[in-house]
This record gives C-alpha cells, sequence and structure tokens, in this order.
C-alpha cells in the first residue's frame, strides 16, 4: 500500500515535469505554416479585421496580413458612421478597396455590421424616429448589403442586442432600435439582410459569452433565449458570432459552460463563428516573456474547447500584429508597456499566441 502511494505520487510528479518540459517545447517550437493553411487543412477559416488606411499604406503588413488570412473583416469601413454619413448618402469606397484587396489575395470578406448601437452617424439622432425608423433601417441593409451582394462570406447583422443589466426580462439592450422599433428589429434586418444578400451566411454577433462569470452566464442564457425565438419565428439567422475579447487574469475559462452553451447554439442548427478574438494583457506582468505565455496560453486552452465542437467554422482576430489594436487606445496599460493582445508582435513576428492558435487549429478535429 504504502509503496503504491509513493509510486502513485512518482507517477503523478513525472507527469508534471513531462508536462512542463512538454509545454516548453510546444512554446520555443514554432512550426513554419501560416495560420491560413493550418485552419484550412482542418475545414476551418481563420482570419482578422483590419482597415483601409492601413492596408492600403503598410505594405508590408498587407503582405503579412495576405499570408496568414483566409478571411478579412473592415474593422469600421462597414459601420454606420463611415458607409452612411449622410442621410442620403452612401460612402463604399473604402469598403470596395477591402473587398478588391480580399479577392485579390484569394481572401473571403465579412460584412460588420449593419445593426449596431454603437458608430451610428450625427445625423441619426436628430433625423431618425419611430415613424420613419424602419423605412431609414431598411434602405440601409438594402443599399448596403445589395451592394456587396455576393461577395460577402457572412454578414453580422445584428450586433450586441443583448445586455442583460439593463433590467429587460428578455435580455435585450436598450438601444434606439429597441425604443423605436421594439423588439422586433432584430427580425425585421435579418429579413432584409437575406433579401438584400441571399448568399451570405447571417450572424447573430455578440460579447461576453465565454467566461465562467455570473454575468456571462447571464448572457449566454439570454442569446440563447433570442436565438430560439428567431428561429422559432422563421427569421433567417445562420449563426452566431462569439467575439471573445479575453481579459488577461480576467476572464475564467469553465469549459462545461462553454461547452454546453455551443451544443445548444448547434442544436438550433446554428454554425458559430469566432469572431473578434484578443486577449486584453491590462492586468498582466510586465514581464514580456511571463505575459506572452499567458495570453498564448488563453488562446489556446480557449480554442481547443472551442474547437472541439464541429459546428465552429472559423475563427478571427480583432487584429493580426500588436501593431495595430483597437486595445492600445481603448485599454492601455497602466505603466505605459505596449499592449500584446495579438498573434504577431509590432515588427510583425510571429509571437507565442501565434504559435498557440496554430497548435490549436493542429489539433482540431476535421470538419
Ligand atoms: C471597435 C474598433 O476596433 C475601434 O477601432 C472602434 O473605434 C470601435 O469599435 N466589438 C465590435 C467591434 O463589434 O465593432 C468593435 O470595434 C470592438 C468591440
Amino acid at each position: 500500500m504504502g509503496t503504491s502511494i509513493v509510486a502513485d505520487e512518482l507517477s503523478h510528479l513525472s507527469n508534471q515535469i513531462q508536462e512542463i518540459s512538454d509545454r516548453k517545447g510546444d512554446f520555443t517550437v514554432i512550426r513554419n505554416t501560416p495560420l491560413r493553411k493550418r485552419a484550412t487543412a482542418k475545414g476551418l477559416i481563420y482570419g482578422a479585421t483590419s482597415q483601409h488606411r492601413i492596408l492600403s499604406s503598410d505594405k508590408k503588413f498587407a503582405a503579412r496580413f495576405a499570408q496568414e488570412c483566409a478571411i478579412l473583416v473592415p474593422e469600421g469601413e462597414l459601420k454606420w458612421r463611415t458607409i452612411h454619413p449622410s442621410p442620403n448618402y452612401f460612402n463604399f469606397k473604402p469598403g470596395d478597396w477591402m473587398v478588391e484587396f480580399a479577392h485579390a489575395h484569394g481572401m473571403l470578406f465579412r460584412g460588420h455590421t449593419l445593426v449596431w448601437h454603437g458608430s451610428l452617424p450625427r445625423w441619426f439622432a436628430d433625423t431618425v424616429n419611430s415613424r420613419n425608423v424602419e423605412q431609414i433601417l431598411l434602405k440601409h441593409i438594402t443599399t448596403v448589403a445589395g451592394h456587396y451582394a455576393g461577395k460577402i462570406h457572412s454578414w453580422d447583422v445584428v450586433n450586441e442586442a443583448i445586455h442583460p443589466p439593463h433590467g429587460r426580462t428578455d435580455g435585450l439592450r436598450n438601444t434606439p432600435w429597441l425604443q423605436l422599433l421594439g423588439p422586433n428589429y432584430i427580425d425585421i434586418a435579418f429579413r432584409a439582410a437575406a433579401k438584400a444578400d441571399p448568399q451570405a451566411l447571417l450572424v447573430y454577433n455578440d460579447f461576453g459569452l465565454d467566461g465562467a462569470a455570473y454575468q456571462d452566464e447571464l448572457r449566454r442564457t439570454a442569446v440563447l433565449k433570442l436565438l430560439e425565438r428567431l428561429k422559432s419565428v422563421g427569421t433567417p439567422v445562420h449563426a452566431l458570432g462569439i467575439q471573445a475579447h479575453w481579459w488577461g487574469g480576467v476572464t475564467r475559462l469553465d469549459s462545461g459552460k462553454l461547452k454546453a452553451f455551443l451544443r445548444d447554439v448547434a442544436d438550433l442548427d446554428l454554425k458559430i463563428m469566432i469572431t473578434e478574438m484578443d486577449v486584453t494583457d491590462k492586468k498582466l506582468p510586465k514581464d514580456v516573456i511571463l505575459r506572452d505565455r499567458i495570453v498564448a496560453g488563453i488562446y489556446e486552452d480557449y480554442l481547443s474547447v472551442v474547437l472541439d465542437e464541429p459546428a465552429v467554422i472559423a475563427v478571427l482576430t480583432w487584429g493580426l500584429s500588436d501593431r495595430y489594436t483597437w486595445l492600445s487606445k481603448y485599454q492601455p496599460r497602466k505603466d505605459r508597456a505596449p499592449v500584446r493582445p495579438l498573434p504577431l508582435d509590432a515588427q510583425l513576428n510571429r509571437k507565442l499566441a501565434w504559435n498557440a492558435i496554430g497548435r490549436a487549429f493542429d489539433n482540431a478535429p476535421k470538419r
């Protein structure tokens, strides 16, 4: 008996040492194959967001982007403020440039986003009221989705419509759309998008769905209820977009809860896309080696759970390189050290996070 306990402990210890040294190996050995290839090998799509301004001016970055990514999503070019800057004018130029860039490099293109409470143009509040709101929304969707029809892999038709802290029983966020049109605005938008672009995958996109925290559980429940309702009335929604903006040291993973949620979504006959992943390093130690390891670990732990679900078809990060990330502005570190939330560093070198994402693809079951 005594000997067997000692033997058990010894074997546990050696397993642990093995695990750590494996992990060390994993952290240092970097395969050379780009992420887009490693995802494609599993029937998955990898890509990222970028901007017209960046891709058209930073040639080195644009080349790396085309090498790593199989799908491009514009960070702001298709949002209302940019594409619909005055009531009767649509500015398609930056979006058109991006679609061409994507297709010229054999990449798919995503639309982001047709309905959101954010990035509304200044004219919106002065012009839109409960009498004209439906017509303005329909005109926007018909014009924008119609313009890009046939060129879009997937549209984020409605973005961030759930916000349980607003206190409604259906969990809907209190937005101008909800105030002016009621909960049906979501159905109206999906139906209009389906009509304008029958080929695109129509996505409901939201954040705060990944973690173990109680508020994430509330958000998951509300999103699921919304998707169930949309499906039950025949609203053409095809996929859930999970933004996956992680916070290093804050967001905790509950793989059981996450898996069950993904299964519930898949059971509604919906696909799932990870649409905007990044890892905020604001609360992590300054030491770059340690910080990069923690960030990489989060990518790998999360993606290995998520990619186990066959309904997941794509992973996008919200940016490719730390050279260009919204987090530099939105979540800067207190110590002013440059943030490191993405797969490539600011010099466009592959980081441990890149390695972690690649390994998650390598280990994912084939679609
Ligand atoms: C962000 C962009 O990255 C910023 O540059 C912009 O100023 C604000 O929007 N969820 C979304 C994205 O759906 O549209 C947001 O993008 C990030 C959070």
